[in-house]
């Protein structure tokens, strides 16, 4: 039912320097994969099957990694390198790549009107890949999108963090309706660490209904002078429903070096080893 996943790429991904100075930081490897490939490879599970980038300057290794590269393929062919290739020779073949370059950063809300043009008008789900979400039995998009087919409103992925990191996130509050799923009743974007009760944080992974586009075209700018997603689905939540779903799985934010290192000891142990 829900078909296509937007995946905003254009940041500087300035947490990393200067790793991402001239490599954009979706296309740092995890192990041996770069970090929007697991994004993609979780979308195609969740059944979707067209992959919305919202490009920046600088980031056409996306492009190039999710296409044919025919002199490397006529130098391992035969080889036994070929297997290497399987994984992403699939998603190929699977997935349909659409790009659009939004020219100003000027936030997530905005970053996902500037992808309208690739979405329509239909449900859809956003990725941030650097919140790499992994949960071996079924992933984090699976599980949002059977709870959309449930209820067909806007969903956002949240989980507990540590009081002191509530101002790194969006955080949100609301009535908790049955097991790890609440109704949003407010939300706030990175909150000073006194105004919030709630630890439930946003994690980068999100289903929005397509009136979310004309909530965010009338949205002002929010936190940090940018237009924020947070603020349009606090508007969604008030004059309609927006859930927030405490989603099974592990998360590893990889714009930061631990949460990276993280990450690819989980991944070359839970993944890498454990498929050799
Ligand atoms: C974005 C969102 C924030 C969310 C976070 C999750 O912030 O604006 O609400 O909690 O992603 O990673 P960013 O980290 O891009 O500044």
């Amino acid at each position: 039912m829900i078909k296509k996943c937007l995946f905003p790429v254009a940041g500087y991904g300035t947490r990393f320097l200067p790793a991402t100075k001239s490599m954009p930081k979706e296309m740092m490897p995890v192990v041996n994969k770069p970090l929007i490939e697991y994004g993609v490879e979780e979308a195609i599970q969740a059944g979707m099957n067209g992959m919305c980038i919202v490009m920046g300057r600088g980031k056409h290794s996306i492009m190039d990694h999710f296409d044919k590269n025919y002199e490397l393929e006529h130098q391992i062919n035969g080889t036994n390198k070929e297997e290497l290739l399987i994984n992403i020779r699939k998603i190929i073949n699977e997935a349909n790549f659409t790009y659009i370059r939004q020219h100003e950063i000027k936030g997530l809300g905005h970053a996902i009107l500037t992808g309208q043009a690739l979405i329509g008008n239909e449900p859809f789900a956003v990725l941030l890949a650097d919140d790499l979400c992994i949960n071996k039995e079924k992933g984090i998009l699976s599980q949002m999108v059977e709870l959309y087919k449930q209820f067909h409103c806007s969903i956002i992925a949240v989980r507990e963090v540590p009081k002191n990191e509530i101002h790194k996130y969006g955080i949100i509050s609301g009535k908790n309706i049955k097991n790890r799923l609440y109704q949003v009743d407010s939300m706030l974007e990175k909150p000073e660490k006194s105004t919030e009760s709630s630890n439930l944080a946003i994690i980068g992974r999100y289903i929005l209904t397509p009136d979310i586009f004309s909530i965010i075209n009338k949205t002002k700018p929010g936190k940090g002078g940018e237009i924020q997603i947070t603020d349009a689905l606090l508007y969604q939540a008030q004059s309609g429903c927006v859930l927030a779903y405490q989603f099974k799985g592990e998360r590893f934010d990889c714009g930061n070096v631990e949460g990276y290192i993280e990450a690819t000891n989980y991944c070359f142990k839970n993944i890498y080893l454990a498929n050799k």
